[in-house]
């Protein structure tokens, strides 16, 4: 795929820095191998998956001389104010500047009816919607040296059409999807705000909590007018396009094949 799209050079000509959250692997890797193959130098953030973090570090590094470090830590540090003061620290003594941020680390499992818990609440709002806006008001001040901006991974399911017995995470999508417009208009001018909205574009590990049955993976691929799953790297592609698209803030665009205009609020 072409994913040709101009790197923006930060106002002081350094070769510009983009952190993806929860980049080890999946959508994040591929956002963070687009980006590297544009010129950036990528700081990969990840909690569980360091292994694979680093294997894709070392890669990025053998291509690029220092252009990739990984930075390590559960989003949960941002309920605390200085443990989110020293990863604020970590990710801008890596590179010393930040040009683009990108929200891409969640969780998704179902909360259904009757059997949603305080600790769902609290982790799908987490890593879906608090993290991102503390983290994007910490590193405000970074990305307004550089005229920087933020890209959101967001979901067809956070607007209108949710997504059935995953009520929790729609929800808190939905809160990030309302981040991304009202920081757009706070951030402006200086930092752009954007955001992706996805329709499956990788179904979740098998083996995970998050797994998708058989049955219901092949209506979902019926319901795609494209027929097919999405790739991480069409995601990718979106996001570049808004790190590149200096006149568009506070878009949110969807690459779902077509899905969302099939969805009548259910599973398929
Ligand atoms: N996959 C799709 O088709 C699809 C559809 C709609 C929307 N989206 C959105 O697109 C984005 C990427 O999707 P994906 O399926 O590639 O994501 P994913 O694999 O479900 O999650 C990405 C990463 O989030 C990190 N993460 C989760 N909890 C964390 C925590 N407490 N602290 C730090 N990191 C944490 C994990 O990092 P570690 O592994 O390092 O722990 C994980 O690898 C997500 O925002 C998702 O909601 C995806």
């Amino acid at each position: 795929m072409n994913l040709d799209y101009n790197v923006t050079q930060p106002n002081n000509g350094s070769t510009p820095v983009m952190l993806v959250t929860g980049s080890a692997k999946r959508i994040g890797a591929a956002i963070v191998k687009a980006a590297h193959n544009q010129g950036y130098r990528v700081i990969i953030h990840c909690h569980q998956s360091e292994q694979d973090a680093q294997a894709l570090a070392t890669q990025l590094n053998h291509t690029r001389a220092n252009s990739a470090v990984v930075i390590v830590a559960d989003l949960a540090i941002v309920e605390d104010s200085s443990a989110l003061a020293e990863f604020i620290e970590d990710i801008m003594s890596t590179f010393g500047q930040l040009d683009v941020l990108v929200h891409n680390a969640s969780r998704f499992y179902p909360s259904p009816l009757g059997d949603i818990h305080h600790a769902q609440w609290d982790e799908l709002f987490l890593t879906n919607a608090k993290a991102p806006l503390l983290l994007s008001q910490a590193l405000l001040p970074y990305l307004k040296e550089q005229k920087g901006c933020i890209v959101s991974l967001l979901d067809i399911h956070a607007h209108d059409k949710p997504f059935s017995n995953y009520i929790v995470y729609n929800m808190a999508k939905a809160a990030h999807r309302m981040m991304v417009q009202s920081l757009a208009l706070e951030m402006a001018p200086e930092v752009r705000v954007n955001g992706v909205a996805p329709g499956v574009n990788v179904l979740p590990e098998a083996n995970s909590d998050q797994a998708i049955e058989a049955k219901q993976q092949r209506s979902i691929i019926n319901s795609i007018p494209m027929r097919r799953i999405g790739h991480p790297d069409e995601i990718a592609h979106s996001v570049l396009y808004l790190v590149g698209a200096h006149y568009v803030t506070g878009e949110i665009i969807t690459v779902d094949g077509g899905r969302s205009l099939t969805l009548a609020g259910s599973l398929v």
